[in-house]
């Protein structure tokens, strides 16, 4: 098989590692692709870049690509799938109505209803007045998400009235601007990743993201600073809950619009007293999780991503999975999230090991050497029979890199290596 990866991050980094120990793949290309992907995959340019349908398009053809595989968002948003699909080239990632599960953050709610899916109670606003009146109904704290894709950096919850109210209006400020205003859920929160093809759902191992910038979930919320699995604070049978009353509902729900959805449904729950509730979907893998899930994945990937590419899920045998527990830690630019410093160089990156290894994400060449050139820049990923082990070996690494001002999270599942993660009780 002969794919085109998309992408450019440390999770991109880690399918490509992924397709390429998979015996089935003749070639990996990648575009754009990073230092670290090169090192697996070859490197093609993209006239229009990789979120241009149309470049995409030729450079599948021109390369006889069996398969597209889609990692960011964006590409998705801007119907790279649609041209794909229209020429019969398979592709994992879903065309753009679909997408909109991610891309509209009120659309994700509609199809929730519809489909019967818990999720928090939420008013979409699309005047101060409304967003004001929303944030008094829902009570604090309060939580207000710009209704389109914002990078990370849509949502803000709080207890401060003002500061919902403030950034309510900066999003507001936005042509067509919309808000969704939300109950806050309180539990701790899983990554569920659904492979899906249209009808089918085949749903990953659970993960836990960290999504602020500091220790102990302090800080502004950053892409994601590092995760780990498996969780094994999670109740018993959630990840079958979890596909029976949200994910398969919304693939039916999808399918029942005429625009069925192919590739990853992210779920991302909080688990509250009342059960699991959907924060939010994101219509790709999520990046850090990926790292982590991916390494614990023993069915080789290429095969899987095909089939939910081609319709074939259901025919596939059942994933297979290691028991070892897997971290992944991010190094992140100094700024970050901010206003990332880019440029610094890299030093000290080790040589993989087969418990350890570092996944790139802003890196790039200059002069020979590797320098930052983006917030999120490396991914330390560790293995071992523990959590705790695998915690261990991915810090030693980190703490090998030099990166000046570089920074990154101490506590990655240290909580749950303690086992002091509690689900609230129902
Ligand atoms: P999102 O972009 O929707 O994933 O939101 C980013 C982060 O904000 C989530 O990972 C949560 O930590 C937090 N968040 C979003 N919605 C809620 C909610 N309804 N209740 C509590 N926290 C939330
Ligand atoms: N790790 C969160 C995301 O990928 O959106």
């Amino acid at each position: 098989m002969k794919i085109l990866l998309l992408g450019s991050g440390a999770r991109e980094h880690a399918l490509a590692r992924s397709l390429t120990a998979d015996p089935s793949v003749d070639e990996l290309l990648a575009a754009p692709g990073n230092p670290g992907i090169a090192q697996v995959a070859t490197l093609v340019a993209l006239d229009g870049g990789a979120e241009d349908p149309d470049a995409v398009l030729a450079a599948a053809r021109a390369h006889g690509v069996d398969l597209v595989v889609v990692g960011p968002e964006a590409p998705l948003v801007a119907g790279v799938a649609d041209g794909l699909v229209a020429a019969g080239i398979p592709c994992f990632g879903p065309v753009a109505a679909a997408a909109r599960l991610e891309g509209s953050k009120a659309f994700a709610k509609e199809v929730m209803a519809a489909a019967d899916v818990p999720t928090a109670v939420a008013r979409v606003c699309s005047t101060q007045d409304e967003a004001a009146a929303a944030l008094d109904e829902l009570g604090a704290p309060h939580v207000v998400k710009d209704d389109g894709l914002a990078a990370g950096k849509g949502v803000v919850v709080t207890t401060d009235r003002d500061e919902a109210l403030a950034h309510a209006r900066a999003c507001l400020a936005k042509p067509d601007g919309r808000v969704v205003v939300e109950e806050f859920l309180d539990g701790p929160e899983v990554s569920l990743f659904c492979l899906c093809d249209g009808t089918s759902v085949v749903p990953l191992q659970p993960a836990q993201d960290f999504k602020r910038v500091g220790d102990g979930d302090s800080g502004p919320n950053t892409g994601g600073m590092g995760a780990y699995s498996p969780l094994d604070w999670a109740p018993q049978g959630l990840v079958d809950d979890v596909v029976d009353r949200i994910a398969q509902p919304v693939v039916d729900e999808m399918a029942r619009r005429g625009t069925p959805f192919t590739g990853v449904l992210y779920v991302g729950l909080a688990l509250t007293a009342r059960g699991p509730r959907v924060i939010e979907f994101n219509a790709r893998f999520g990046d850090p999780e990926t790292q982590v899930v991916l390494a614990r994945l023993e069915t080789p990937l290429a095969g899987v991503l095909h089939a939910a590419a081609t319709g074939a899920l259901g025919a596939l045998p059942p994933l297979r999975w290691s028991p070892d527990a897997a971290v992944t830690v991010v190094v992140a630019s100094e700024g970050y999230p901010a206003a990332p410093a880019t440029g610094r160089p890299i030093g000290g990156v080790p040589a993989d090991e087969p418990d350890a290894w570092v996944l790139h994400a802003g890196t790039r060449l200059a002069d020979g050497g590797l320098v930052a050139s983006g917030g999120r820049v490396l991914s330390v990923v560790g293995t071992g029979a523990e959590l705790a082990t695998a915690r261990e070996r991915a810090y030693s690494v980190v703490g090998r890199i030099d990166l000046p001002g570089g920074h990154h999270r101490s506590d990655i599942a240290l909580r749950a290596a303690e086992g002091s993660i509690e689900v609230p009780a129902g």
